[in-house]
This record gives C-alpha cells, sequence and structure tokens, in this order.
C-alpha cells in the first residue's frame, strides 16, 4: 500500500451560511461538520493529515486538536489555493493524496477507500468522486468527452447552458498522486467567473498533459451533499439523523418513533434500550443495556448503566447507574453521581449531588451540592438550603437517614448515619448518628376559639 496524505479544506468563511460560526464548525447531529469529515478520513489509515484553515482558524485547531496538522491560508483565494499552502508538508513526497472538502459531512470512510483502490489500480494521477443528482445547481460538472472518459470539471457559474444540463457533479473529494497533484497546482490559473483558483481544473491540466485520469462515481448521492447554507444544513442533518438512528437499531435498540428522536454522533446505547418519541440524547453520552428512555427526555454527556428508566425528565454532565428510577418530570443537572437502584421521582432537581445506593428522593425536592448516603428517603417536599447568595456549602446526608417532608436542611450540615428528621424541620446544626431531630414551632390548639370569635361579632 502507498503511502497516504489527507488534505481537509476548511478555511472558507461560509458567506451562504449567514452566520458568525464559521462555516466547517456548524454542527450536524451535535458534531462540527469538519469533526465528522476527519474521524472519517481518520479510517483510512492516513500517514499525514494536514488542514487548511483560514476563517476561524483558531476555533478549527481548537475543535481538531493533534488528530491533524494544520496549514495557513491567510487570504481565501479559491480551493487550489488552498491545497497549495500544504506544500511545505506535502509536496514532493510519494504517495497519495486525499482531498476532502470540510463542508460535505456525510462522507463515508468505505466510499473514500473505493475511490483510492480505483486510482491505485488504474495507476491514475487522478480519481475524483462523482455522483449523480437531478438537481446538480451549485455543483461542478463533470465533462466527459464522446468515449465517456473525463475530460475537465467545470464550476456551476462558469459552465454553458448545456454544461449545466449534466447531472454528474463534483463531490469536492478526490485522490491525486501526491507528486502530481502539487506539480499540476502550479498550472492553476483564477481565469474564471469567480476569479479564484479552483482545484478542480487540476483535472483539465493532468489530463492534457496526457495522464490517467479517471472518476469513482458513487451511487450514493446523499453521501457528498456540500452544505453551503442553512436549507442543505437541515438536509444533512435529516440523512445524519437517519443514518444514527438506523445503526442503533440495527444493534439491537428500539427507537418507538425515529422521526422524532434524535440521538448525537457520538452517543452509544446497549442492546434492547428503548427510546421513546420526543427523545434528544446528546453530546458523549453513554446508555447501558435494557434501559427505557423518554418519552420527551433531554440527556446531555451523561453515563448511564443498565436496566435505567427516565420518563420525561433532563439530565445533563452526570453519572447515573443501573437500575435506577428518574421522572416523570425530573432535572439531573451536572456533576450529579446517581448511584444503582435510586429512585429521583417527580419534580425533583438534583445537582452536583452524589446519591448512595438505593436512596430515594420522589417528589418536589431540591438537592444541591450534597453527599447522600445509601438507602436514605429524603421525604416529599425537603430541600437542601445551599445557597446563602454569595457561596454555595456542602449538605451531607449519611446512610439511612430519615428526612421527613418539607424539611430545609441549611448548608453546611451533616445528618448524621440512621438518623430521623421531623416533618418540616429547619435543621441548621448537625444531627448526631441515629437522633431524631426536631425543629418546629410546637403544635398549640385553642380549644373552642372559633366560638369565642363568633361571641364577638
Ligand atoms: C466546490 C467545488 C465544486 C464541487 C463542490 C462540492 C471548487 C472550485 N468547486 O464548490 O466543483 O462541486 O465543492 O461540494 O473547488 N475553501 C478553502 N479555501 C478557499 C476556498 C474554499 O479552504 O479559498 C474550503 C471551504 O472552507 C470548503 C471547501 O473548501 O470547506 C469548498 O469550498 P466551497 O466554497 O464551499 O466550494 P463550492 O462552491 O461548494
Ligand atoms: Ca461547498
Amino acid at each position: 500500500m502507498s503511502t497516504r496524505y489527507a488534505i481537509i479544506l476548511a478555511a472558507g468563511q461560509g458567506t451562504r451560511m449567514k452566520s458568525k460560526l464559521y462555516k466547517v464548525l456548524h454542527p450536524v447531529c451535535g458534531k462540527p461538520m469538519v469533526q465528522h469529515v476527519v474521524d472519517q478520513v481518520s479510517k483510512l489509515n492516513i500517514d499525514e493529515m494536514v488542514t487548511i484553515i483560514g476563517h476561524g482558524a483558531e476555533k478549527v485547531k481548537a475543535q481538531l486538536g493533534d488528530k491533524s496538522q494544520y496549514a495557513l491560508q491567510e487570504s481565501q483565494l479559491g480551493t487550489a489555493h488552498a491545497v497549495i499552502q500544504a506544500k511545505g508538508t506535502l509536496a514532493g513526497k510519494q504517495g497519495v493524496t486525499i482531498v476532502v472538502c470540510g463542508d460535505t459531512p456525510l462522507i463515508e470512510a468505505e466510499t473514500m477507500e473505493a475511490l483510492i483502490k480505483q486510482h491505485e489500480a488504474m495507476n491514475a494521477k487522478v480519481t475524483v468522486l462523482t455522483a449523480a443528482t437531478d438537481n446538480p445547481t451549485g455543483y461542478g460538472r463533470i465533462v466527459r468527452n464522446a468515449e465517456g472518459h473525463v475530460e475537465k470539471i467545470v464550476e456551476h457559474k462558469d459552465a454553458t447552458d448545456q454544461e449545466r444540463s449534466i447531472k454528474e457533479i463534483n463531490t469536492g473529494t478526490y485522490c491525486f498522486d501526491n507528486k502530481a497533484l502539487f506539480e499540476a497546482l502550479e498550472q492553476v490559473s483564477n481565469d474564471n467567473v469567480q476569479g479564484e483558483y479552483y482545484l478542480p481544473d487540476v483535472i483539465e491540466i493532468l489530463k492534457k498533459q496526457g495522464e490517467i485520469v479517471t472518476a469513482y462515481q458513487t451511487g450514493n448521492f446523499e453521501e457528498t451533499l456540500g452544505v453551503n447554507d442553512r436549507v442543505a444544513l437541515s438536509q444533512a442533518e435529516q440523512i445524519m439523523k437517519n443514518r444514527i438512528n438506523e445503526s442503533h437499531m440495527r444493534n439491537g435498540v428500539t427507537l418507538i418513533d425515529p422521526t422524532s428522536t434524535y440521538i448525537g454522533a457520538d452517543v452509544e446505547i446497549g442492546q434492547d434500550t428503548v427510546i421513546y418519541p420526543g427523545t434528544v440524547v446528546s453530546g458523549r453520552t453513554v446508555i447501558g443495556s435494557d434501559c427505557v428512555i423518554g418519552p420527551n427526555s433531554e440527556i446531555k454527556d451523561c453515563k448511564i448503566g443498565d436496566a435505567t428508566t427516565i420518563r420525561q425528565s433532563v439530565a445533563h454532565d452526570s453519572s447515573i447507574g443501573s437500575n435506577v428510577n428518574i421522572g416523570p418530570f425530573a432535572h439531573i443537572r451536572p456533576s450529579s453521581d446517581i448511584h444503582d437502584e435510586v429512585k429521583i421521582g417527580n419534580f425533583v432537581e438534583i445537582k452536583k449531588a452524589v446519591f448512595g445506593q438505593g436512596s430515594k428522593a420522589s417528589h418536589l425536592s431540591y438537592i444541591g451540592d450534597a453527599e447522600v448516603g445509601k438507602d436514605v428517603n429524603i421525604g416529599c417536599g425537603s430541600i437542601t438550603v445551599n445557597y446563602d447568595g454569595k457561596n454555595k456549602f456542602l449538605t451531607k446526608i449519611e446512610d439511612n437517614v430519615f428526612v421527613g417532608c418539607n424539611s430545609n436542611l441549611v448548608a453546611p450540615v451533616t445528618i448524621g448515619k440512621g438518623s430521623y428528621v421531623a416533618a418540616g424541620s429547619t435543621i441548621t446544626n448537625n444531627v448526631p448518628e441515629e437522633a431524631l431531630s426536631i425543629a418546629r414551632a410546637r403544635q398549640v390548639n385553642k380549644e373552642n376559639y372559633v366560638q369565642k370569635l363568633n361571641l364577638k361579632k
């Protein structure tokens, strides 16, 4: 196998997106477009990858990290000019170079692998990935000669009416002989409607030199969709969403209604988990097996064990164990660590709290900045009073505590192991182990009070 290089084009502003966010950083199913591309390219055993950056250079670099090298294109004079920026790193090296646009987020490794394979088999200097579509507007067109061989690529804006009727388009993905690429780039001019240096012109240049120029047509146009505006972005989102949902279903996850289920590109879900409609699972979430999620739940960056149920609830940046029962209408806020067999019931909000195994907060509670031990029962309406307006304080509730309904636990405070807090208490001091703490006014019953009031009238 020859040495493999990759060049990712990601320097453009993306004017047609009409956005403050640089085009290639727009997410598709929660992941920036350019990251999708780099993740797929990374599967191809690439020896050196160079990403061309310009607009938003630092942000693109921060996104991709050290998976790629970078070359800066200071002004965006076109796709050929972009590729030339990799000269310092790659020119003169022996091998094949795959060039991919950062705005084609649906491209898959298998297709690029097939492209490289054909390129090598044909001993070509360039192989362009093409696709057929009934609506080729905006794309470069593949112009073939009478024998059906690729002659050149014409950009939509430069094309004649006859050329515009061609339905075979340039997907913007190519495989080049690396040396031939950098030599041919020197000859690209900007003599066209847009005054840009077009990478596709390399095809015509190599063809005229008598080199082997070929095309590899994929049957799947969808995969090559180029995202230039928000309409295409929403199409890419749809296609990616279907692809992700389908792969989970094939892996043994039940999606009751895939059309209303949104699963991020990097989410992992175990077998026999069932996801109900209206559910959004995103970020680096990992869900185990046999869980029931939804309907109408939002889960982001959570790690969830097996056989856990989360109904009509929101959970972010937290760890949730196995056999946990959450909701309906619960809110698990960041940095919560909910162990196995916990129950978090309706209208309960948890923030930055550890919940030990078997503990319960079944109704209407706020538990924030807290360490709750095992088998604790937090009664309806009880809350941690964690904030004095300036600072947050910790509440510790040790194993086997029973907190009666409607209690306020004013932090910092520790409720000792096995103790009881009487309903309606406002606890400001630590409660010793095994104690009963009552912190409320005693009840006074005024006998016949109503009668006395009536006599005064
Ligand atoms: C390009 C192709 C077109 C093809 C289409 C496929 C050219 C001239 N045209 O058109 O034939 O059908 O892709 O989607 O190549 N970029 C840079 N620096 C630049 C210009 C662009 O890095 O100076 C990057 C952009 O960030 C983008 C990619 O190159 O990721 C493609 O540029 P774009 O302007 O979107 O090209 P298209 O008009 O879509
Ligand atoms: Ca494009």
